[in-house]
This record gives structure tokens, C-alpha cells and sequence, in this order.
């Protein structure tokens, strides 16, 4: 748990204004390409969330050019790694330049922001895959299916325990944060083959179990902005190929504990790099 101050935003705001984006695959040719954007975010945003995926392959030179779009923005950055900031096996590597940077990197942590009086948590983890219910992997069989699907009811279980320090801690706002998706919802769009590579129910059920008022992830390039939780959680899908645009804005109503995040969506405008066809 980390506590952060000073507040950034006057008494009397309404609500939080929550920025977030993924899988900007930032590669060291791409210095510079979100910077104007994000530099925009002091106005409209009073925290960024990056839903992993930040690097195309996860190599320490790709996180300097994801450090220099953040650094020093002037409002709060919380990341989660995704599956390509593992690939190069650097991903510690990756976490300490992103933090160098000030970016709050949570990998089963949680983070407590002050935001016009109220205290605005965020729980993050990558989280893995293993698909839906009904059409999910099980823990059963060979040593590599088990440690499978033992990785995500552990990722899972990490989630839960971050969303319940945040209960602890009396946050106004809660706000899930993973690269892989808790829902299929988010993921229409895509081939419903690889469905249970790009999330899992497992992800849910932890969100639902702790309470969340708004769930954000990445990872499904082809998928669908919006979806919700059994439980009513809303999610929404950040993959920058989906919002379009640099970041997704939500505002998360701090009128009381509870109130929940119906949020309108407001995109900001921006130009958006390349897709890559690995999620
Ligand atoms: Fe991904
Ligand atoms: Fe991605």
C-alpha cells in the first residue's frame, strides 16, 4: 500500500477524471509520439493509468521512451506491465526505469491518490489467461496445464488482495487495473478462438469479491470498449487500437463511498501509432 498527497485537485470537485490507456508498444523509434497528448492531461485528468503493453518486446531501451512520454507530467502516472513487457525477460528491468521515472508500477499492489478530499485507490496486476466461464482452462492434468492455470488464480488472488487494502483504507473510488481482460465482453471483436488467451473469469470473480467501481485493462486489439462484470463492475477495454485516440477519459462520481462509476467516456484526441498484430 502507498500513500501519496498533496491533493491535487480543489474541495469541491464532483468527481475523479480518470486518463488510461494500453498497449501503446512504445519501440525506440516512437520518442516523442505521445508526449503532446499527455502533456494536455494537467487539464482534464487527475490520474493516468497505463494497462500495460507500454513496449513492443519489453527491452529496457523501449521503457526509456515510455519513461520520457510520462515523466513529470504533473498528474499521477499507475501502470501494470503487459505480456510484451515480459517477452525480452527484462521485465524488472522495465519496472525500475518506469519507476526511475515516478510512474507507480503495481504488479498485486495498490496505490491510495488524494483527489479533492477523497482517497482514490487503484489495485494492479497484469493478470493472465485461461478463458470464461464455461469455456475456461482447468487445473487438472499435466504439470504445464496446472502451473497454467495456477498463474492466473494466483494473479487473480493478488488482484483481490490489493482491491481489499483498498476497502481497508476507505477509498471513495476503487479502480481495477489489469493488461488482461476480466470479461469476455471487451473482447467482441476478436476471433473467439483466442478468447482464453486474452483474459479470464478468474480476474472477475476477484473484482466482484473485493468490489470494484470501475475495472480498466488492455491486451484485446480487435475487442470493444465497454463491458461489465457479473457483479456490475463496469470495464472498460483501454487497448489504445480501440479507444483510437492517446487516451480514454472516465469520470468516477466521489459523491460518496459506493456511488459507483457510470462515467460517461470521453475520448481525447490525439494520433495513435501502429497496431501490431500480437495482443
Ligand atoms: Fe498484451
Ligand atoms: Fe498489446
Amino acid at each position: 500500500m502507498t500513500l501519496l498527497g498533496p491533493e491535487r485537485t480543489g474541495p469541491g470537485t464532483a468527481a475523479v477524471r480518470v486518463a488510461a490507456v494500453g498497449d501503446i508498444h512504445l519501440g525506440e523509434d516512437c520518442r516523442g509520439l505521445l508526449r503532446p497528448a499527455f502533456e494536455t492531461l494537467p487539464d482534464c485528468a487527475d490520474l493516468l493509468l497505463l494497462a500495460g503493453d507500454l513496449t513492443r518486446h519489453g527491452y529496457a531501451a523501449e521503457a526509456e521512451v515510455v519513461a520520457a512520454e510520462v515523466a513529470g507530467l504533473g498528474v499521477p502516472v499507475v501502470a501494470v506491465l503487459g505480456n510484451h513487457d515480459h517477452h525480452a525477460d527484462q521485465p524488472a528491468e522495465v519496472t525500475r526505469v518506469l519507476r526511475d521515472a515516478g510512474v507507480h508500477v503495481l504488479e498485486g499492489e495498490s496505490i491510495v491518490l488524494p483527489v479533492a478530499g477523497h482517497k482514490v485507490g487503484v489495485a494492479g496486476v497484469k493478470g493472465f489467461c485461461g478463458g470464461f466461464v464455461g469455456r475456461s482452462a482447468g487445473e487438472f492434468g499435466e504439470p504445464e496445464m496446472k502451473a497454467f492455470v495456477r498463474t492466473t488464480r494466483r494473479s487473480a488472488a493478488l488482484l483481490a488482495r490489493a482491491l481489499a487494502e483498498l476497502s481497508e483504507h476507505g477509498c471513495a473510488v476503487r479502480v481495477a487495473l489489469t493488461h488482461f481482460s476480466p470479461v469476455p465482453d471487451t473482447l467482441a471483436g476478436e476471433p473467439l478462438e483466442i478468447y482464453p488467451f486474452l483474459g479470464s473469469y478468474l480476474l472477475a470473480e476477484a473484482i466482484d469479491a473485493q468490489g470494484a467501481d470501475l475495472a480498466v485493462h488492455g491486451h484485446a486489439h480487435l475487442g470493444t470498449e465497454h463491458g461489465m462484470t457479473a457483479g456490475g463492475v463496469r470495464v472498460r477495454n483501454v487497448a489504445q487500437p480501440v479507444i483510437d485516440h492517446a487516451f480514454a477519459l472516465y469520470r468516477l462520481p466521489l459523491d460518496g463511498h459506493g456511488t459507483g462509476a457510470t462515467a460517461g467516456t470521453d475520448s481525447a484526441t490525439a494520433s495513435t501509432p501502429a497496431r501490431y498484430g500480437t495482443r
